[in-house]
């Protein structure tokens, strides 16, 4: 018999070297080799592989195929009876799909897919919701809170892979959920669960599974402390589509997103309100996060950005006080901090703000994170309000990149931000030129095109 034989594979970037090394030489990460040791396969994985045909296949044909000759099949979306939950994943689920959801603990990923497990029950077909982290007892009392009624959903409290592999090919469910893949183990392998071949040894199966039978299945997937998916970074690269569950525990609200999605937008959002019955869906989150903005308060200002195919409306806050010490500090959350730097630079040389003495603490409001360059505009609006103690006009929305000239520049979806604006009750819009045509302005609500930051302030207050 051949000698099993051993491997230290990196968990941070799953390299693996022959012998093991103190950092990493892939990656650069220091300890994180572990010693790992790959049984060779019993005949392709047993009963799970022979009732599942071909397990290395991914749509079983046989060999290239002329382009021509395949034919475009438009799969038929299947919802989760979620609507939030169905526009991250792209206008609901593909059929074959393997969805990774990411977030911390706690913040409401078995709690939404036992919802979305249980809605799928009741109206396409059977659910096997799989569970490494809770007794059957506990899901179940879950449910009884989230309302779950009569189902063919399935439960099982199981971590052997092998064993979720058979449960899925015996009942032939419609949709299957992992509750962590992370405790999850392969008996062909035997490093501990969670570990990077684990990890990646369930992925691929599962992945083999969805794509060789044709059932969609979740993933869930834990966050370490600095917000990367634990365990393998390739675990994104296997599966088809990545969401991740951000907010804040101590807030009601969370976000989805979108971070990949073979199917669908990227960065697409869905909001949604932990309540004492699970997770509800928002409908109209720009009123969610304008909520409590202080009324003609400087350093307030509302931006209209796009996440997705979504225009929201967000409020940008900064307070600029005098500095006591030596260093002014500029704090940004929400927003690149680099990127504040950048702009209150341009604020100094551009608009003749004297920003030196000045500590700058910027955040969005509600625990958002806006990275596109429309949020700019926002910044200075914001930046320069607080500095002069001067409250942005009434019922006013701005939004554009800055250039470091001075200019502002041009975005995208300009009509659709408009319109949001418009419809959350917004009169005037600061926007860059070509935003938005006059004929696509909705009435009551004012288009005031500006070209460079000074335009811009002076429209947005007296400063
Ligand atoms: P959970 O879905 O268990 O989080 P995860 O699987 O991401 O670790 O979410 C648990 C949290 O949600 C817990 O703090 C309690 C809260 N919660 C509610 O507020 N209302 C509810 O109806 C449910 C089921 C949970
Ligand atoms: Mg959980």
């Amino acid at each position: 018999m051949k000698v099993p034989k051993t491997v230290y594979a990196c968990q941070e970037c799953g390299a693996q070297s022959q012998k093991w090394l103190g950092r990493c030489a892939e990656c650069g990460a220091w300890n994180s080799l572990v010693e790992e040791r790959a049984i060779p396969a019993p005949v392709a994985g047993g009963a799970a592989a022979a009732a599942t045909g071909n397990r290395y296949a991914l749509a079983g044909a046989a060999g290239p195929r002329l382009y021509e000759e395949i034919d475009t099949v438009v799969s038929e979306r299947l919802t989760t009876g979620i609507d939030e939950f169905d526009r991250v994943l792209g206008g609901g689920v593909v059929p074959g799909s393997l969805v990774l959801i990411g977030g911390e603990p706690g913040i409401g990923k078995s709690t939404l897919l036992l919802q979305a497990a249980a809605h799928f029950a009741a109206t396409t077909g059977t659910v096997l919701y799989s569970s490494g982290e809770e007794s059957e007892h506990q899901i179940k009392s879950r449910g009884e809170r989230l309302g779950v009624g009569k189902a063919p959903l399935y439960l099982l409290a199981e971590t052997c892979l092998e064993r979720i592999l058979e449960e899925i090919a015996r009942l032939r469910p419609a949709l299957v959920v992992v509750d962590s893949v992370q405790t999850v183990f392969s008996l062909r392998f035997q490093s501990a669960p969670g570990s990077i071949g684990q990890v990646r040894e369930a992925a691929t199966q599962l992945l083999f599974a969805a794509k060789g039978q044709n059932i969609p299945t979740f993933l869930v997937g834990h966050v370490t402390k600095d917000g990367n998916l634990a365990g393998p970074k390739s675990l994104e690269h296997i599966v088809d589509t990545v969401l991740y569950f951000e907010g804040e525990k101590h807030h009601a609200h969370r976000v989805i997103r979108a971070v990949k999605n073979r199917f669908g937008a990227v960065s697409e959002l869905g909001v949604f309100e932990m309540t004492g019955r699970g997770l509800k869906a928002v409908p109209n989150p720009s009123e969610l996060f304008l909520a409590e903005r202080p009324a003609n308060a400087p350093g307030s200002a509302v931006l209209c950005c796009v996440e997705g195919s979504r225009p929201l409306l967000v409020e940008v806050q900064a307070l600029v006080s005098s500095t006591s010490y030596g260093n002014a500090r500029r704090m940004a959350s929400g927003i690149d901090q680099n990127r504040l730097s950048l702009l209150l630079a341009v604020l100094e040389k551009r608009a003749g703000l004297n920003m030196a003495g000045e500590d700058v603490f910027l955040n969005v409001a509600g625990g958002m994170t806006i990275d596109e360059p429309a949020a700019d505009l926002a910044v200075i609006a914001a930046v320069a309000s607080s500095l002069r103690n001067r409250a942005i006009r009434q019922g006013t929305a701005v939004f554009g990149e800055v250039g470091l000239a001075g200019e502002v520049r041009g975005t995208t979806q300009g009509a659709m931000r408009v319109r949001e604006a418009a419809q959350m009750g917004f009169t005037r819009c600061i926007v860059p030129q070509g935003a938005c045509s006059a004929d696509e302005v909705p009435p009551g609500c004012e288009l005031v095109v500006v070209k460079t930051i000074n335009e811009a302030l002076d429209q947005l207050m007296d400063w």
